[in-house]
């Protein structure tokens, strides 16, 4: 299909494993990104990838003007994949109005581009954080929002409704939002991934930078959770398996299959892994060992939290396929990868 797609933050993580993904399938791509969290050579990753380059515009979605000429150049556009946000959950809860102004501005903007042009899809980044610790698991997409821990969590919660009122009130959009569980891995080329600024808060980037000797050791946040090992459980799934389902989404509505105006689904596994199975999974698949040590919980972690894939895999047609060693082993590969660029 060459139809034209505008990817935000599409040079991040998550955004620049979907734009190949996309680019593979035939589709032409623009993104727009601010480079807040990202590198522009990950524009040369995913041409040395896919053999193409997408279009790039590097500027701050917050900025209507700037989006609105955008969208007067870019006429064509068929759909819209809105990565681009803020992510960490610590920063949230110190800068909140950096946060809200950021996730919720950026999809505003986006939203009322869409109705004025004409662009009739749209495709949001939730997240598993909506649900809180659900009261049964595995989870599905019908179970309550429970408050969130964190103002990071409240705009994931507050952009779905948003997105929902706006659809409902625009014949001509429509909108399916992805609730990512935990994603993890980098291509199989090693030649895009995750980039961590400073120190990493998420579990794989840390396992990876402590097996390179960036960090001295990892710490196991808690071994007194009420989980077979103790540690906590968290449903990790491979970013490309993930990037995929992106493109399912948007073929879905191009080719008019949506059965609502604003559909939901889990992007997961359905099989929960403990932190101690992640690193004695690392250690098995890449031959590493891992220093680390059991310290006391995380203020604000879930002790238990895994996808119902149910839904998904029935209307997308789509299952993660990538197993957890192969992927920890494509961190790893990545994590190699950046070391030696840095050498
Ligand atoms: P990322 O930080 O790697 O990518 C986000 C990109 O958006 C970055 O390149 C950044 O420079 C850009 N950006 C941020 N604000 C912008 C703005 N106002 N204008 C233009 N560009 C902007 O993050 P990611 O891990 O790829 O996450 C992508 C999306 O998925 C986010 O919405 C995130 O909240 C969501 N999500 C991520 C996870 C995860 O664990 N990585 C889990 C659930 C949901
Ligand atoms: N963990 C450690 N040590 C570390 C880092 C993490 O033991 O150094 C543990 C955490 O306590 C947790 C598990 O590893 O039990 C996973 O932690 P991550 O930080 O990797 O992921 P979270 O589940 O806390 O959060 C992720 C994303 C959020 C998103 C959430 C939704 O980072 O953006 O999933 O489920 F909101």
């Amino acid at each position: 299909m060459n139809k034209l797609i505008l990817v935000t933050g599409g040079t991040g993580y998550i955004g620049s494993h979907t734009v190949v993904e996309l680019m593979n399938e035939g589709f032409d791509v623009v993104i727009i990104d601010n480079l807040s969290n990202s590198e522009k050579s990950v524009l040369n990753g995913i041409a040395e990838i896919t053999g193409r380059r997408p279009f790039f515009e590097q500027f701050d979605i917050c900025d209507k003007k700037r989006l609105h000429d955008f969208f007067r150049i870019y006429k064509k556009l068929d759909s819209i994949i809105h990565f681009a946000a803020y992510k960490a959950v610590g920063e949230s809860i110190e800068k909140p109005l950096m946060y809200y102004q950021n996730n919720l501005t950026s999809l505003m903007n986006l939203l009322e581009g869409m109705i004025e042009f004409k662009i009739p899809h749209f495709v949001f980044s939730s997240s598993a954080t909506v649900y809180g610790q659900p009261d049964q698991l595995p989870v599905n997409e019908e179970a309550p929002f429970k408050t969130a821990d964190s103002p990071y969590g409240n705009t994931k919660q507050i952009a779905e409704e948003i997105i929902r009122d706006t659809v409902n009130a625009n014949d001509n959009l429509k909108a399916i939002s992805l609730r990512y569980f935990n994603p993890i891995g980098a291509h199989s080329s090693a030649l895009i991934g995750e980039l961590p600024r400073g120190v990493p808060n998420n579990l794989v980037p840390f396992i990876t930078q402590t097996a390179a000797g960036v960090r001295n050791e990892l710490k196991i946040f808690g071994d007194d959770y009420n989980t077979p090992d103790g540690t906590a459980i968290r449903d990790y799934i491979n970013v490309v398996d993930l990037a995929k389902a992106h493109v399912v989404s948007i073929k879905r509505m191009i080719e008019q299959k949506s059965k609502s105006d604003l559909e939901i689904f889990n992007l997961g596994t359905g099989k929960g892994s403990s932190v101690m199975e992640i690193v004695n999974a690392f250690e098995k698949s890449t031959g590493e060992k891992l220093n680390y040590k059991i310290v006391g919980k995380r203020a604000g972690d879930v002790e238990s939290v895994y996808a119902d894939i149910t839904y998904a895999n029935k209307e997308l047609g789509w299952k993660a396929e990538i197993g957890l060693e192969e992927t920890l082993l494509s961190a790893w590969n990545w994590e190699k990868y950046l070391r030696n660029k840095k050498r």
